[in-house]
C-alpha cells in the first residue's frame, strides 16, 4: 500500500514535471522550443524580431499566406517543400488561432449616441 502510494505520487510528480517541461522558450528569441524550432529560428528571425511570430496566431493556411506575402513583397526566399512543411507545422502547432483574440463588440445600448448619425 505504502509502495503503491509512493509510486502514485511519484507518477503525479513526473507528469507535472513533464507538463512543466512541455513549454520551454528560447532565451534569445522567445520562440517556443518544439520540433522545427531550429528551422524557424534560422529562417524567420533574419529580417525581423521573433516577436512578429510570437504575437501572431494562425492556422496552417494563414501562416502559409503570411509566408507567401513575404516571399512576394519582402524578399523572403523560397523554401524546399520539406522545410516549408516543418516550418508550417511548427507555426500552426505552437501559434494556433485562439477562440477569442479580441473582445466582442459592445451592445449598441452600451454606447454613447453616435454624433455622425442624424
Ligand atoms: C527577407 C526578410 C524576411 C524574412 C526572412 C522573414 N520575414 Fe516576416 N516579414 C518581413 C517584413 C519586411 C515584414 C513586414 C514588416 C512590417 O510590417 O513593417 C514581415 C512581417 C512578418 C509578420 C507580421 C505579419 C503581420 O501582418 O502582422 C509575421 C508574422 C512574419 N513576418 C513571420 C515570418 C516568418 C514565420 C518567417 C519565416 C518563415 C519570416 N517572417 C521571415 C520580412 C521577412
Amino acid at each position: 500500500m505504502k509502495k503503491t502510494l509512493l509510486r502514485l505520487s511519484f507518477g503525479i510528480f513526473l507528469s507535472f514535471a513533464t507538463l512543466h517541461a512541455a513549454q520551454k522558450f528560447d532565451a534569445e528569441t522567445g520562440l517556443i522550443i518544439a520540433p522545427g524550432f531550429e528551422d524557424v529560428k534560422t529562417n524567420c528571425t533574419v529580417c525581423h524580431s521573433a516577436k512578429f511570430i510570437t504575437l501572431q496566431k494562425g492556422d496552417r493556411d494563414s501562416w502559409l499566406s503570411m509566408i507567401r506575402w513575404m516571399q512576394k513583397t519582402q524578399g523572403l526566399w523560397k523554401f524546399e517543400p520539406k522545410l516549408e512543411d516543418t516550418i508550417l507545422t511548427y507555426l500552426s502547432t505552437n501559434y494556433p488561432p485562439t477562440k477569442a483574440s479580441r473582445r466582442p463588440n459592445l451592445k449598441l445600448t452600451a454606447l454613447p449616441p453616435n454624433p455622425y448619425s442624424k
